[in-house]
């Protein structure tokens, strides 16, 4: 049987999903939340397990093949590996990948190596201590370079997100940089973005991708620019000889919606067609109001055929509140 096949309404193919696993987090980076004063989701509230798997069954027989559980941080959420046996076993999901703070997952990472985890992206700002705890305003640092030399240690592929922020973290931008001279990984420096929970600013953006580009350049006068995979969110380069590579993502800048094929599930079980969108269509409502999996899949195919062209416009068409009163930790990132 070949392959089912899912276009938006611009024509780009829609392969992967982003389900948020839980809001709930150990960390409290400033960049996605108020360190104190968080509501967080009643657990009646999130996907159960079971609508997860209903969910993402439906989504492979629709075209979707490629899933990345976020939160949150989703070690938070009780037997994780639980749910994550059972996605890689759904028929047409080919690839799973999990993004994560690692502050939990060093002694999961045998058992992912063994499902055959497709990747894990770890959120890590910073190579210093200190920096650390006043990024993320939790004392954590040593457990998440132990998740990373593990994750090394038995080659899976991994890539680094490090937010790049003015005044916080820019003098970690070369040593991580640095970790791709020996080490085969994917350092990736993100523009901010204005998910941080607070709903009080829209910060300006210090470090533009361009800027950060910039900066590279200067420190690495030979910096190759490397050919993206398809529908990347990043800009890739290398240091010569390097193991590793770099990328930039203009997350904040939105350079690549024009290729995006990912759709989000929220924490509370919402469809996102755009990460700067306010959310589409509560699955997690029809699911409990007895809705059928046909009668679920055309509700999604409706939503697919409304997306907006870009994060510009999602922006523009928002209901409700500035993204800013959102944290990125409901919203999977
Ligand atoms: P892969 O391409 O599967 O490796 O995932 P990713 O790099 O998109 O995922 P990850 O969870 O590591 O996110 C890295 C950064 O990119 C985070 O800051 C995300 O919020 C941001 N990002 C991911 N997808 C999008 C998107 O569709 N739009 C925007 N603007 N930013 C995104
Ligand atoms: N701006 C940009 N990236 C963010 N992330 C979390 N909050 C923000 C933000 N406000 C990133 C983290 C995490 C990824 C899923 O999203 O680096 O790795
Ligand atoms: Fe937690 Fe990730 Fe948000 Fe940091 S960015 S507080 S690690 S959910």
């Amino acid at each position: 049987m070949s392959k089912p096949v899912l276009f938006d309404n611009h024509g780009r193919p829609l392969t992967y999903v982003r389900l948020a696993v839980t809001d709930r987090c150990n960390l409290r980076c400033f960049y996605c939340m108020p360190e104190e004063g968080i509501k967080y989701l009643p657990k009646k509230q999130l996907l159960t397990f079971e609508e997860i798997e209903r969910l993402l069954g439906i989504m492979a027989g629709m075209g979707i093949s490629k899933v990345r559980l976020t939160g949150g941080e989703p070690f938070v959420r009780r037997d994780l590996m639980q749910l994550i046996r059972k996605i890689v076993d759904i028929h047409g999901i080919t690839n799973v990948h999990l993004t994560t703070n690692g502050v939990f997952a060093a002694p999961y990472v045998e058992e992912l190596k063994a499902l055959g985890i497709a990747s894990v992206n770890l959120s890590l700002d910073t190579l210093d201590e200190e920096r650390f705890y006043r990024i993320t305003r939790r004392d954590e640092y040593k457990l998440v370079r132990e998740t990373l030399d593990k994750l090394l240690l038995h080659e899976i592929p991994v890539k680094i997100n490090a937010v790049v922020m003015e005044g916080k973290n820019t003098d970690d931008i070369i040593p991580l940089a640095e970790l791709t001279r020996q080490h085969p990984v994917s350092v990736r420096f993100i523009e901010e973005m204005p998910f941080n929970g607070e709903g009080s600013h829209y910060p300006v953006l210090h470090w533009t991708y361009r800027r950060i580009e910039d900066y590279l350049k200067q420190q690495y006068p030979g910096l190759q620019r490397l050919v993206d995979p398809d529908n990347s969110t990043a800009y890739h380069y290398q240091v010569p000889g390097y193991a590793g590579n770099i990328g930039i993502i203009a997350a904040f800048s939105r350079t690549f919606c024009g290729t995006c094929n990912r759709i989000r599930i929220t924490a509370q079980g919402v469809l996102k067609t755009c990460l700067y969108d306010d959310g589409v269509l509560n699955i997690r409502d029809r699911m409990r109001s007895g809705c059928n999996d046909e009668a679920l899949k055309s509700s999604l195919l409706q939503a697919f055929n409304q997306r907006p062209k870009d994060g510009f416009e999602a922006e523009k068409l928002r209901l409700s509140r500035m993204p800013a009163s959102e944290s990125m930790s409901t919203i999977g990132g």
